[in-house]
Parts: structure tokens; C-alpha cells; sequence
């Protein structure tokens, strides 16, 4: 793995990343690295491209242009099957938790498990239950996800996204449909299981609850370009007009809410 300036492990590194969809420049000459064991998050109003830019860097699709490395491999070029052997070592937690309605709990967390190794069943049930007690979901295997919570349906997603032991997992909007009691409950496990676990965790938000109290890092994106990478403390005293404008929510600004696409479809939870 190569280091930084500063002697930092590098994980994840972009160098000069692009992505069009249908002739539209969606992420514009993206570079950053991502440390080791730290949590990293990417904020930005709705339609900037921050799930285009998790996709990109988690493999799910390729860029057009640049390079996206992971542990010093450089993903873009692997085979179907290399780049299947590196996501293994990922995690992914989705906008919706993602989980199969019609499997229980402890099928669900199982699942990639069954995928992925070769483990005898009672093997795969104890690291169930082992992952379910890690999210505090122990005693639910048996409920279908329509009988828990929102909440208890990311701590589930949660569950199996730690399933294989990651070095990194991805959150796209964890806390997003969540109140936000449910949602500081969610973002508190997040950091905590990063510490515990020492995984690397990259969180795409819009969330401004949750951004300080997680990250170590922010990157702000803003139409598809990085407006700017640094620590909490850095991003909060940042002079930035974009990143003064999005902390506070201001309709004042650079940032024109009325021309960011995807906001009304996801308010409505559409
Ligand atoms: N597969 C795709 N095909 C076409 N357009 C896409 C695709 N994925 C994302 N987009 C467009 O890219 C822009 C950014 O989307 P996205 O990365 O989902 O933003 P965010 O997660 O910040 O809300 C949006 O305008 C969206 O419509
Ligand atoms: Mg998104």
C-alpha cells in the first residue's frame, strides 16, 4: 500500500476520475485517497454525484477516464473475476437496507456467507448470530423485515454488510428515513464499529446530523467535482462559500437548490 505526505496508508485512491452517463459529465476529474482505518465521508446535495462516486469507487462501475486504486491495485483494469476476489473484502450498505422481504433476519445476514465461503451451516449460524449481536439485533433471526423497524432494518443491512469481515465498508445514505434519534443511534454504531472492527468506512451523506459526529474526513462534492477534502474541524471552519452555504443550509449562496435533480424525488421517498 503507499502512503501520503504524512506517513498515512492509503486504501482508496481516485486520481483524475471521470464518469458521463448518456453524454452527461456526471464526476469530473475526481482525485482523492482515502486512509486506512478511517472514516471518510462524502457530502453534497442530492444529484451531485455522490452514489455515482461510491459506485466508482467500490467498483460496481467503471470510469471512463483515471484511475481508481484499492490497496495499490488499480481496479479499473482487473477481470470479472479479480475484481469479484477484491469486492470480497468490501462491505456495502444500501440507501434501503436492500434486505430480501420474503428471508428472515438470519437468512438475510447469511446470505453472503453462503455466497462467498464454504462454511458448514452451523459455522455460518454462530457468525450470524455473532454479527447480529455486533448491531444489537440479537434474539430477532426469526422476523421477516416487515416485522422490525426502520432503524432495526439498517442494523440488520449492517449485519451483513460485516458479514465476511471487511477491510472497507460503503454507506450510501445510512441514516436516510430515519427520525433523528434513530438516525444519531445509527451513525453512533457506524463509528463505533469502524473503532472496534477497524474498518475503513467511505459514507455518502446529505445528512448534516450525521457528517461531524462521524467523519474524520469530509470531501464535499458539488455537480461532480471535489470542492474540497479535509478534517471535520478543517470542513467546518472552511471559508468556502459552497461548503459555508451547504453546512448551514442556506438558501443564500453558490449552491442553486432549485436546479439540483434529484432532491425532490428523494424528499418524497420516491
Ligand atoms: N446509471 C445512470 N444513468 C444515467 N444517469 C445517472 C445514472 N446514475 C446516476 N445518474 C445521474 O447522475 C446524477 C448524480 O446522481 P447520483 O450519483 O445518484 O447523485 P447523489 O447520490 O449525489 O444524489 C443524477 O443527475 C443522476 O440522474
Ligand atoms: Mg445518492
Amino acid at each position: 500500500m503507499s502512503h501520503n505526505e504524512h506517513g498515512k496508508e492509503i486504501i482508496i485512491s481516485l486520481k483524475n476520475v471521470g464518469k458521463s452517463f448518456e453524454g452527461r459529465r456526471i464526476i469530473n476529474d475526481v482525485s482523492l485517497d482515502v486512509y486506512c482505518g478511517e472514516t471518510f465521508v462524502i457530502m453534497g446535495c442530492s444529484g451531485s454525484g455522490k452514489s455515482t462516486l461510491l459506485r466508482l469507487m467500490n467498483g460496481i462501475i467503471k470510469p471512463d477516464k483515471g484511475v481508481v486504486s484499492i490497496k495499490g491495485k488499480d481496479i479499473t483494469r482487473l477481470s470479472v473475476e479479480g475484481l469479484d476476489e477484491v469486492r470480497k473484502s468490501f462491505g456495502m450498505l444500501f440507501q434501503y437496507s436492500a434486505l430480501l422481504d420474503s428471508l428472515r433476519v438470519e437468512e438475510n445476514v447469511s446470505l453472503p456467507l453462503k455466497e462467498h465461503t464454504k462454511l458448514d451451516e452451523n459455522i455460518i449460524r454462530i457468525i450470524v448470530k455473532m454479527k447480529l449481536s455486533l448491531v444489537g439485533m440479537r434474539g430477532f433471526e426469526e422476523y421477516y423485515p416487515a416485522q422490525i423497524s426502520g432503524g432495526m432494518r439498517k442494523r440488520v443491512g449492517l449485519a451483513r454488510a460485516i458479514a465476511l469481515d471487511p477491510d472497507i465498508v460503503f454507506y450510501d445514505e445510512p441514516t436516510s428515513g430515519l427520525d433523528p434519534v434513530v438516525g444519531g443511534v445509527t451513525d453512533k454504531l457506524i463509528r463505533d464499529l469502524s473503532t472496534k472492527l477497524l474498518i475503513t468506512s467511505v459514507v455518502v451523506t446529505h445528512n448534516m446530523q450525521s457528517v461531524f459526529k462521524i467523519a474524520d474526513r469530509i470531501a464535499m462534492i458539488h455537480k461532480g467535482e471535489v470542492i474540497e477534502v479535509g478534517t471535520s474541524d478543517q470542513i467546518r471552519n472552511s471559508q468556502n462559500p459552497y461548503i459555508q452555504q451547504f453546512i448551514h443550509g442556506s438558501p443564500a449562496g453558490p449552491i442553486d437548490f432549485f436546479t439540483e435533480d434529484a432532491g425532490v424525488t428523494e424528499g418524497l421517498g420516491l
